[in-house]
């Protein structure tokens, strides 16, 4: 089961999204307090990422309406973990942020997978702390996730290893380091990254690439596999990061998309952050 996921790692069919309401600039939660939110700049760059999910990647993509409410609501990968036919809704850490299940959790019942949600009042788990790799899991251990959220995690996805990494300093696991294709991590150069990731290489039985960046930020990008496309990365602009960017240039066999994304930093949001990817394909 593991190897068939391996091999269609990064293919989806169906992207969920969120817009970004107003509430965002001042009361989305974040690490630091320095610079302000430009609104229209970051409702540019969420348009764009989505009009590359739609136009350049062809995902059917459903958008969930804004709620002021709800100033983190733009960073939906938290609310969930998809897995072939099966979606974890989580128990995000922070309690401020649990109202925005209910949109998620609809949305992934319209698309008819099979939801499990996470009941327990001892677990939290943000999906920013789920790395899946195609063959296992790896789990943050942060301010937002706990030891019993991954043990949630894995009863939900039997079928894969699930390891804990301990995550300091950053919010998230995937604040500095994603998948950058079928066997590739991404990887920031700070200390804490790299710490991060000899840990997930002992806890590994399987020897991953790695593509090592200057910046931690530009560590996460997302990868999808266009099947008569091939690998396909967005990753941030070369405005934003352009140390990195050489580097994502040099990888020959992947169609690069850069996209800004420097607003939504500013309250810690990712790339990954901004998007739900979910397989519908039949042969799953
Ligand atoms: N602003 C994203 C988060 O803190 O969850």
């Amino acid at each position: 089961m593991a190897q068939k996921s391996a091999s269609r790692f990064g293919v989806y069919t169906h992207a969920i999204v969120r817009a970004i309401p107003e509430s965002l600039c001042l009361e989305a939660l974040r690490i630091e307090n320095e610079s302000m939110v430009d609104l229209t700049r970051a409702r540019q760059h969420h348009d764009r990422y989505v009009e590359v999910l739609k136009n350049q990647l062809g995902l059917s993509v459903v958008e969930l309406s804004t709620e002021e409410s709800l100033p983190d609501a733009p960073f939906v990968e938290d609310i969930a973990v998809v897995c072939e036919g099966t979606a974890l809704i989580t128990r995000p850490g922070a309690p401020s942020r649990r109202k925005e299940i209910d949109a998620v959790k609809k949305a992934l019942q319209d698309l008819q997978l099979n939801v499990v949600e996470m009941t327990d009042e001892n677990a939290t788990l943000d999906g920013g702390d789920v790395l899946f790799t195609g063959r296992e899991f790896f789990v943050g251990l942060s301010k937002r996730t706990n030891q019993r959220g991954a043990e949630i995690l894995a009863d939900t996805f039997k079928d894969y290893a699930v390891s804990t990494v301990p995550v300091y300093d950053y919010l998230h696991l995937k604040s500095f380091c994603s998948m950058a294709g079928p066997n590739l991590i991404a990887i920031g150069s700070s200390e804490a990254a790299q710490k991060a990731l000899k840990t997930m290489q002992q806890m590994s039985d399987h020897r991953y690439d790695k593509l090592t960046v200057p910046d931690d930020a530009a560590a996460n990008c997302v990868y999808v596999n266009i099947p008569g496309k091939g690998h396909v990365l967005l990753h941030r602009a070369p405005e934003e990061l352009p140390e990195s960017v050489k580097v994502f240039e040099k990888l020959k066999e992947h169609m690069l998309i850069p996209v800004a994304n420097l607003e939504l930093s500013k309250v810690d949001g990712c790339l990954t952050c901004c998007s739900l990817l979910i397989n519908k394909s039949p042969d799953l």
